[in-house]
């Protein structure tokens, strides 16, 4: 299959229509296409056509346990995908809609079990990415659309990452040039008594805790989950964001990381500034700015694979902001190989 790549935002900004039109045209058509949004790209399908969410999975190579986001362009799409909008449910709507956050709600039966891998619950987001909402909005459906990544590499930030991993698997890539948050969204669940980030993202814990109060942060954010236990968000449990390379995370100041690293045959992923520290060293983003590590983060991890980097030793974001859905991704990326070197032996 030839893959086609668009212009979708034109030289002055606006939105090229032919672009959107012909995405639109291929996505009534049962097709896949992959489409720029704030946080990374998606491969989008139309959300009601099972045959068409199907052909998503096998693009991507992707596990038929792991459910899709439902991708919307109003507020009024949302009635028809779920059994109910919780007051929980408007007010964040309200605050971060049109955004990078993902509310899962109990789902209706207008919306085929194989988007939510057969649970009861789905997945809904509202991206701000003009060219998001303009395809939306010219399929006139809801449009289903995991990262645009082969599963298990990191999420694609530019059509250019699109284009090396889905060339010949799907017919049409809008390129709107590169994303602007970096990261996925962040995944909130509205289904039990206290809502639970299953995912940290591009709207933070703190800006969700401003919104609603009390808000708890699944265990498998941060931590590994044990053998036998059932992931809330099944993305949570596959081998993620991994670059060929082995990567290992070193807690501690940069003076403590510089000796560490001393002497060993390995590349560093540092940040911006620190970098003429190292002989091999790819930079992600600023120290004390989740925003800016998250906009550079994946970008970061393929640069280590084209470098033919082995072995690996990564700076450590900070945990709040914008610094948990950076270190989320990191220590996946890492395999959970982290060391405190404040608690290390010299
Ligand atoms: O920013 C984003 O969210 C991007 C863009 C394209 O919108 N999409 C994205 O999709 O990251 P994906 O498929 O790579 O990640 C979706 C995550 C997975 O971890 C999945 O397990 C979880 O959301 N998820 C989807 N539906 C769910 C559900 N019903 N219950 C729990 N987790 C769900
Ligand atoms: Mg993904």
């Amino acid at each position: 299959m030839e893959t086609e790549v668009l212009q979708v935002i034109s030289p002055d900004g606006t939105i090229n229509e032919a672009a959107v039109k012909k995405a639109a045209s291929r996505l009534l058509n049962g097709e896949v296409v992959a489409i720029p949004t704030e946080t990374v790209y998606g491969l989008a399908a139309n959300a009601f056509d099972e045959s068409a969410v199907a052909k998503i999975f096998s693009a991507k190579g992707r596990p038929q346990d792991n459910p899709l986001i439902v991708h919307i362009a109003a507020i009024d799409e949302l009635a028809q995908l779920v059994t109910d909008v919780p007051e929980s449910a408007k007010r964040l709507a309200k605050a971060f809609w049109p955004g990078p956050l993902t509310m899962i709600l109990p789902r209706s039966d207008r919306v085929p079990a194989g988007v939510s891998a057969g649970l009861p619950t789905v997945a809904v987001r509202m991206p701000v990415h003009p060219a998001a909402a303009a395809v939306i909005r010219a399929a006139g459906v809801p449009l289903a659309a995991p990262s645009a990544n082969l599963s298990g590499s990191p999420s694609p930030t530019n059509a250019a990452y699109v284009l090396a991993d889905m060339r010949g698997r799907i017919p049409l890539i809008l390129d709107g040039g590169a994303c602007k948050v970096g990261v996925e969204s962040t995944v909130v669940s509205l289904t039990g008594d206290v809502p639970r980030v299953l995912r940290p993202g591009g709207v933070t814990v703190e800006q969700l805790r401003g919104a609603l109060g009390e808000v708890e942060v699944d265990d498998a954010v941060l931590h590994k989950l044990k053998d036998g236990a059932v992931a809330a968000s099944p993305g949570m449990k596959y081998k993620h964001y991994a670059p060929r390379a082995d990567i290992t995370i070193l807690r501690g100041t940069f003076e403590q990381f510089c000796d560490y690293v001393a002497g060993k045959d390995a590349t560093v992923l540092c940040f911006q500034g620190e970098e003429s520290h190292f002989p091999h060293a790819v930079t992600y983003g600023k120290a004390h700015d989740g925003a800016s590590q998250a906009a550079r983060l994946f970008d970061a991890l393929r640069e280590l694979d084209e470098h033919g980097a082995a072995t690996v030793y990564a700076r450590c974001p900070e945990l709040d902001g914008m610094g948990l859905a950076v270190y989320n991704r990191l220590i996946r990326a890492a395999g959970f190989h982290l060391i405190d070197l404040d608690h290390t032996e010299k």
